[in-house]
């Protein structure tokens, strides 16, 4: 009788053990509690897929538990990732929207959950609901493109081609705004022409733009951030050119996938004798193409600092103290407090230094190195 209850007070003390384990992880059953949810733009774009690389590194050894979806460039889609989120109980929101201002009503619904939200990379505008902000220095991203355009071209009436990502991320603005400052002296001299844009062309006397003047140049220079979508506007402007908007010439490309879609085209025109083409994101196929000399620059933005920005904050919403800011961004409604990162301009000189041996990329991924 006495062994017999000996085993049952085992058992009992093994269930007891076994349902807290359970309790603590967050990960036993099948509707398990997700900590802080995840939600990125689009698995069409390397830099997205980067992204989600970087965090799942980072997140390997974490005690909290995590999910990512993405929305696939569909601002419903990214709503129901919110609400499938919500549901799963999660206490904060990494989001980055495909559209800024159509996120809002997703974010509304997370904020009356209770949930804090965390805009990662592009900003959600027109909403207070909002809480932070992590980002690179978005305007740093576009007056270094046209610094590098500006250094790197010889003599003057050079014809400076135009491109912009998609007017539906607050980047986009942000990366031409600061492109715009340090090209638009240039153009002034004499040292650009601009070669596609009118509405470019009737404001090129102005060095700050307004929100309104720059939605009408990238109304027209826009690439929606796709690569074809590039790459025909590229083809269009070339066929449309005279000959003195050719030979050697200056492309201001807003991303990687863009810049070389339209490096190709600008590649392939006999007429054009030589370009110099920017990028963004350091994607490995834009490395690639820097080491052969088929793509000028990019601007190396390093993920993995914004990753471990972006889950330092929500570690400390989790732990209930207040995470670290240095800044804020207007958002057309409040000042979102943010958390800004530095970025690097990468060539075919520092290429090795940058990205090999800070251990961002491996050398063995590349040829000619
Ligand atoms: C921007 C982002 C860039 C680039 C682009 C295209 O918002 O900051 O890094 O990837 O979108 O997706």
């Amino acid at each position: 009788m006495k062994k017999v209850w000996k085993l049952f007070s085992v058992l009992i003390v093994m269930t007891v053990l076994t349902g807290m384990l359970g309790a603590c992880s967050g990960k036993t059953g099948g509707s398990s509690k997700v900590s802080v949810g995840i939600v990125l733009p689009t698995k069409d774009e390397p830099r997205w897929v980067q992204d989600e690389q970087r965090f799942k590194d980072a997140l390997a050894d974490s005690d909290y538990t995590t999910e990512i979806l993405f929305s696939q460039g569909s601002s419903a889609k990214e709503k129901e990732n919110v609400e499938t989120l919500l549901n799963k109980g999660i206490e904060v929101l990494i989001i980055a929207p495909h559209d800024g201002a159509a996120a809002g009503s997703a974010v509304e619904a997370a904020k009356k959950e209770g949930v804090t939200v965390i805009a990662y990379d592009r900003l959600i505008t027109e909403t207070d609901a909002v809480d932070y902000y992590v980002t690179f220095d978005s305007l740093a991203v576009g007056a270094a493109q046209g610094q590098y355009l500006i250094d790197n071209v010889k003599g003057t009436n050079v014809p400076l081609y135009l491109y912009a990502g998609a007017s539906s991320d607050n980047n986009a603005f942000l990366f031409f705004e600061g492109a715009w400052k340090v090209l638009q002296p240039k153009i002034a001299d004499g040292t650009f022409v601009i070669a596609n844009s009118t509405e470019a062309e009737a404001l090129k006397d102005k060095q700050e733009l307004t929100r309104d003047e720059l939605g009408k140049i990238l109304g027209q220079v826009t690439t929606n951030w796709d690569p074809n979508e590039a790459k025909n506007k590229a083809q269009t402007h070339l066929t449309a050119a005279a000959a003195n908007l050719k030979g050697d010439v200056a492309v201001l490309a807003p991303n990687d996938g863009t810049a070389r879609s339209i490096a190709d085209v600008f590649g392939t025109d006999s007429d054009i004798s030589s370009f110099v083409v920017t990028g963004q994101d350091a994607e490995k196929a834009s490395i690639q193409y820097i080491i052969d000399g088929k793509q000028s620059m990019t601007v190396f933005k390093d993920v993995r600092t914004l990753v471990a920005d972006a889950i330092d904050m929500a570690i400390d919403i989790l732990d209930d103290k207040k995470p670290e800011t240095t800044g804020s961004y207007n958002n057309g409604k409040v000042d979102v407090k943010a958390k800004q990162t530095d970025v690097i301009v990468v060539d075919e000189e520092n290429v090795k230094k940058e990205l090999i041996d800070s251990e961002y990329y491996e050398a063995s991924e590349f040829k000619g190195l």
